[in-house]
Parts: structure tokens; sequence; C-alpha cells
């Protein structure tokens, strides 16, 4: 394990910003012939040691995709049981978070939440505000075209106010629109489960990051599989549509 992080170190730059989308919590379970919800909650531990792995790699910012617009669809006894067990992660994780230095940010539609799940992440992100070794976002009731939906009505109503002209609107007035406006965009995305999609994830902020995308389910997801993502990372060429760094 440390000569993981020293190959990290040796390499030199780390990402300053990781999403992950945590995927196949399900499966998991179902190889195992147990009920979804215990695959969810196996991913709480994968969630806490990425947590701290992250930290010790001098990661700035982790994005963690941990439920989608779309998942409000699933059947409404896992909905429930995701909520529970995200209330119960907020509670019993902020004294850790805020020893690691960890700023808690939530973001997405919270609205949809429930009263008492809505209580527990507002809680969180009170108790754990000034925490400088690492700022993690908890995407939760979160899509990305319903992000971009709601970056145009914003800028609609400015153009209606008389505030800006259409032709004002340039990238970063946009970016100033987003859930994500005062992070950078994500250099590096994990997907865990083997699946090669984005499913509705940070469509703007994902332009220029580098994939990876790796078959682990995500409660078998741990602090190696980080650092080799952060690896993977590193031997990258980001061209960003120019010619090859010399
Ligand atoms: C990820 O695991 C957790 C959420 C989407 C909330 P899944 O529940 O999607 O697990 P699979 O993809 O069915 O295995
Ligand atoms: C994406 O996983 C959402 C989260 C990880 C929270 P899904 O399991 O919902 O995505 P699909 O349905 O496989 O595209
Ligand atoms: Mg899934």
């Amino acid at each position: 394990m440390a000569d993981l992080l020293d190959r990290i170190r040796l390499n030199g730059d780390v990402p300053a910003h990781v999403a992950i989308i945590m995927d196949g919590n399900g499966r998991w379970a179902a190889e195992r012939g147990l009920p979804r919800h215990l695959g969810h909650r196996e991913g709480m531990k994968s969630v806490r040691e990425t947590i701290s792995a992250a930290v010790e790699s001098g990661i700035d910012i982790l994005t963690m995709f941990a439920f989608s617009t779309e998942n409000w669809n699933r059947p409404r006894q896992e909905v429930t049981a995701l909520m529970r067990l995200l209330q119960h992660y907020a509670r019993r994780e902020s004294d850790e978070l805020k020893k690691q230095g960890v700023e808690v940010h939530v973001l997405g539609e919270l609205d949809r939440m429930d009263e008492s799940t809505r209580g527990a992440v507002d809680a969180i992100v009170a108790d754990t505000r000034g925490g400088a070794a690492l700022r993690l976002n908890l995407m939760i009731s979160y899509g990305g075209r319903e992000e971009l939906i709601r970056s145009a009505r914003l800028l609609a109503e400015r153009v209606r106010q008389g505030e800006i002209a259409p032709h004002d609107i340039d990238e970063s007035m946009l970016e100033a629109t987003l859930f994500t406006r005062d992070v950078p965009s994500p250099d590096l995305l994990i997907r865990t489960s083997g699946e090669c999609r984005i499913s509705n994830f940070m469509l703007w902020q994902l332009a220029y990051t580098e994939l990876h995308i790796t078959p682990v389910y995500w409660p078998d997801f741990g602090r190696a599989n980080l650092f080799e993502a952060i690896l993977d990372y590193q031997s990258r060429d980001r061209r960003f549509g120019r010619v090859a760094s010399s």
C-alpha cells in the first residue's frame, strides 16, 4: 500500500478534483444472495475508506455521486432505505469527518428529500464547515440535465430583468449558475462496476475530465483502488484539443 502512495508522490501532481460514480451495490449484494439494501450499507464502508485515502493522497476536492434524479424512480422501499442510510451516515460520520478536516457540501435538488433526511444533511454541512484538508461534495438528488435546465432558467430570468443581454452569456457566466459554481471541473472521474456511461452525471463539468472505469463493485472499492486510479490519471496526456505536449 505504501508503495502505491510513494509512486503517486514520485510522479508528482495528484488530480486536484476527483469525482466518483459509486455503482454496483445491488450486484454486489445479488452475487451474495443478499437484498440490495445490504449492498448499499456495505458501500458506506467504501465511502469512509475512500474519503480517508483522498485526504492521505492530497486531493483537494472529492465529489461522490450518491443518488441521482433518476434514482427517485426506484421502488419506494429502496429509496426509503437509501434515505435512511444517508441520515445514518450524516449523523454518525460528522465527528470523524471534522477530525479529518473534511468540509461537506451537499449538491442537488434537495427540496425533494424528506424532512428528516434534509435535516441530517443540513446538520453535517453546518458541522463540518471550515474543514481545510478536503472538500467533499455529496451529490444527492442530482442530475446533470436538471442542473443545466436550472442554469438556463436563472440566466433567462436575468435577461428578462434586463441585467444582462443574451450575447453576454459565456462559459464563466453559465458556470456561475451551476451547483458546482465554486469548484473547478473534475480532473478525474472514476466509475465502479464496469459500466461505460455517465448516467446524467456532471454533463457540463466532465467535458475534459479523464475517465477511469474499473470493474470493481463499489462495496469492494477501497484505498488501493483509489490510488490505482490516481496512478492511471498520472499516466495520461491531457491535450484539451491541442497537440500533444512534448
Ligand atoms: C449504486 O449502486 C448506488 C446508487 C445508485 C444509489 P446500484 O444500486 O446502482 O447497484 P447496481 O448498479 O444495481 O449493481
Ligand atoms: C448512477 O448509477 C447513479 C449513482 C451512482 C448515484 P445508476 O446505477 O443509477 O446508473 P445506471 O442506471 O446504471 O445508468
Ligand atoms: Mg447501478
